[in-house]
């Protein structure tokens, strides 16, 4: 596949063995639940890396007082892609508590496959902030444009996406409709089938999560 300056496949051997675990349709919903939360926040660390608002401040060790980089208390939003995305919040809150948290309702229309909007509700002042759009699937790539779309339209303009599982079609489709916007993904599968579902994937993510099935 073609690759993007954009697009970040973390392939990394501690997060794919929690993937294993994912994957396996046995696993129960108490440990899929916990296993997105676990995987969200070690992307969340590298994803963080670069882009976060610091500031420095002065401490007073026992030893001696010194300036030291910290993040800035508002700086982030998360926006959880309805449904499936709540899985991911609790995971990036792990880390950064003070994060506020947008939401975004879409589901996918069975038969074109294409995003419909239920909700939308953002924290205000959103366009300053760095916007994290979570989703645990990212398959033909449409919820996630979308979405991305919709937060553009507020006037966002630091927003970065994050995924557990990507298709090939849906990774191309948003690294090359924004490509201003930073898309991590977990790891990337290997097609769609039919119905639009990530091949090997997980199954239904959001269904898997809530016990929907
Ligand atoms: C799933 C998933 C993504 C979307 C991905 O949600 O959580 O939002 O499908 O597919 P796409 O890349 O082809 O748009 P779904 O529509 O099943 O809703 P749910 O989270 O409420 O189950
Ligand atoms: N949404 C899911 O939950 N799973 C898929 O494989 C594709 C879209």
């Amino acid at each position: 596949m073609k690759t993007y300056p954009n697009v970040t496949i973390f392939d990394h051997p501690l997060i794919d063995h929690k993937i294993a675990i994912l994957r396996d349709e046995k696993t129960s919903m108490k440990e899929f639940r916990e296993l997105v939360e676990e995987i969200t926040t070690l992307m969340t660390f590298e994803c963080l890396r670069e882009g976060v608002p610091t500031t420095e401040i002065q401490v007073q060790t026992p030893l001696e007082v010194c300036t030291q980089r910290v993040v800035q208390d508002d700086a982030i939003v998360i926006v959880p892609i309805l449904r499936a995305g709540l899985g991911m919040v609790n995971g990036v809150h792990v880390l950064f508590p003070s994060a506020k948290v947008g939401h975004i309702g879409l589901y996918r229309d069975e038969e074109t496959l294409e995003p419909q909007e239920y909700y939308c509700k953002l924290p205000k002042q959103i366009s300053e902030k760095l916007v994290l759009v979570v989703d645990p699937m990212l398959a033909t790539g449409g919820s996630a444009c979308d979405a991305i779309r919709k937060l553009k339209d507020h006037g966002c303009k630091h927003i970065k996406f994050m995924a557990v599982i990507g298709a090939p079609e849906g990774i191309s489709r948003v690294a090359e409709a924004h490509p201003d916007v930073q898309i991590y993904v977990s790891t990337q599968d290997r097609c769609l089938n039919d119905h639009g579902y990530i091949l090997p994937g997980l199954g239904d993510a959001g269904d898997r999560l809530f016990g929907t099935k």
